[in-house]
């Protein structure tokens, strides 16, 4: 019988969302099946024989519907293989790749709550239209005309499809 895998992601903006959904895609095959969800309508864990979570970054944290919702489920999330991955803008900066280490170091209040199989951090991107707080659009609008960050979509497909095969062949095991 075929393993099922839950991918469940907490997003602002919208590019978590599409990571959540390519990396699900991927995943999927005649012995994955994968369920994609919002952290805010998963329901029943238990059905699950592996999960996969991922959330946005704001001020150098996951998103704290993402936190609530690991820190509400670490018994049930304990119990199976889990890995965990964020998106952010740090990466897509012009050094964004000599921030990594720091970057990943966001991830260790996830890993403090629930042992993990597997990390990893992607690039998103800024859309300046979708960021709810008019005080935060003008904040980031400001850092794009300084040149500290560069509106638009920066996702690394190519990271993101390695990854997704690395976690299909853990969990395929
Ligand atoms: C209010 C706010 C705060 C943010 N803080 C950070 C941050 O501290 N570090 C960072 O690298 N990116 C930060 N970002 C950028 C987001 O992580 C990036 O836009 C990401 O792609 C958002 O994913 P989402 O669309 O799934 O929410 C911030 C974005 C917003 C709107």
């Amino acid at each position: 019988m075929a393993k099922k895998v839950l991918v469940t992601y907490a997003s602002c903006t919208g590019f978590t969302q599409g990571v959540a959904e390519m990396i699900g895609k991927l995943m999927e095959d005649d012995h994955l099946q994968v369920d994609v969800l919002p952290m805010k309508d998963v329901k029943n864990l238990e059905d699950y024989q592996a999960v996969v979570a991922g959330s946005g970054i704001q001020a150098g944290a996951w998103l704290p519907e993402a936190m609530q919702f690991v820190q509400e489920n670490r018994n049930e999330l304990s119990k199976k293989p889990f890995a965990a991955f964020l998106v952010c803008m740090t990466l897509a900066m012009k050094n964004g790749e000599n921030y990594r280490s720091h970057v990943q170091s966001w991830l260790q209040p996830v890993k403090s709550l629930v042992p993990t199989i597997n990390t990893e951090v992607f690039a998103g991107g800024l859309d300046l239209k979708k960021i709810p707080s008019a005080s935060d659009r003008l904040k980031f609008h400001l850092s794009t005309l300084f040149g500290v960050w560069k509106a638009g979509d920066h996702r690394d497909w190519a990271a993101i499809r390695l990854w997704s095969s690395e976690l299909k062949s853990l969990l395929s095991q």
